[in-house]
């Protein structure tokens, strides 16, 4: 990585893991790009820009492009990691809720429509060679938690998508960068689960995956339940299956 003159882009920067990587690539001399619908808890800081942009919807993601062309800077780093993750019962009383497509529709235009779209329309500006995108997934996107189905298929749709896009970038210079981030300490995780990491930890661990090339970011416990999934994923979907 290199930092003058070269942008990084992170979506869901208002809190938790994307605002503890805003943090950090201020700290190592990046400019940066932060991104939420709500901006305002970031602190001011003279190589920082925020963008107020919704990005469950196509304006919000041609909102970024036009900013990112505005700077116009190559973008060393675009980090996908805006996400919602919402309880759905598909057999419970909340299926009557009118609003319950629209939720449903928003959370995997968030989760997955968002990073596709948001890797379509930066690629010109992608630094080349040695760009790199980090799509933020989770575990639940190897083995899916019920009652969080819509986010499960979410990740499980991110996680694939990034895997092949890692093979179309490679001649180009791409590096494409799968973060599966095993519980984080953030509003996400509020009140459930136990070892959580750190939201500064979660971004120490993808900082230092870009920084060394490394195609999988997954810090604590996550590396273990990658393994042991491969090993074992009926025990795996159990485990996940009581999260
Ligand atoms: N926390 C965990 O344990 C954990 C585990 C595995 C994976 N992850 C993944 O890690 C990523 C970050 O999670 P987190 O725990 O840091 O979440 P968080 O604290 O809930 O923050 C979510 C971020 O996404 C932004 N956001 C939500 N809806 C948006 C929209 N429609 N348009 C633009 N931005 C939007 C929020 O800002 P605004 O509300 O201001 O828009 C906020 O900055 C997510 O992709 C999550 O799925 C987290």
């Amino acid at each position: 990585m290199t930092k003058h003159g070269e942008l990084i882009v992170i979506t869901g920067a208002s809190r938790g893991i994307g605002l503890a990587l805003v943090n950090r690539f201020l700290d190592a001399g990046f400019p940066v790009l932060a991104i939420a619908r709500d901006t305002a808890s970031t602190k001011a800081h003279d190589n920082l820009t925020t963008l107020d942009a919704d990005l469950a919807g196509r304006a919000g993601i041609a909102r970024v492009s036009d900013r990112v062309a505005a700077l116009g800077l190559p973008v060393a780093v675009l980090i996908n990691n805006a996400g919602v993750q919402n309880a759905i019962d598909l057999t419970g009383p909340q299926i009557a809720n009118p609003e319950c497509p629209d939720l449903i529709r928003d959370e995997i235009a968030l989760n997955l429509t968002a990073p596709i779209l948001l890797a379509l329309a930066l690629l010109p500006f992608m630094l080349r060679p040695d760009g790199t995108i980090v799509n933020v997934t989770s575990l639940v996107s190897r083995q899916p938690k019920p009652s969080a189905p819509v986010y499960s298929a979410s990740k499980a749709g991110l996680a694939s998508f990034t895997q092949a896009l890692r093979v179309q970038l490679r001649s180009q210079g791409v590096r494409v960068v799968e973060a599966v981030p095993p519980l984080v300490d953030t509003g996400m995780t509020s009140g459930r689960g136990k070892g959580k990491i750190s939201p500064e930890a979660m971004a120490d661990a993808i900082l230092e995956g870009v920084a060394n090339q490394r195609q999988t970011v997954a810090p604590g416990l996550s590396r273990r339940v990658l393994v042991l999934n491969r090993l074992l994923p009926e025990l795996v979907r159990r485990i996940l299956a009581r999260s």
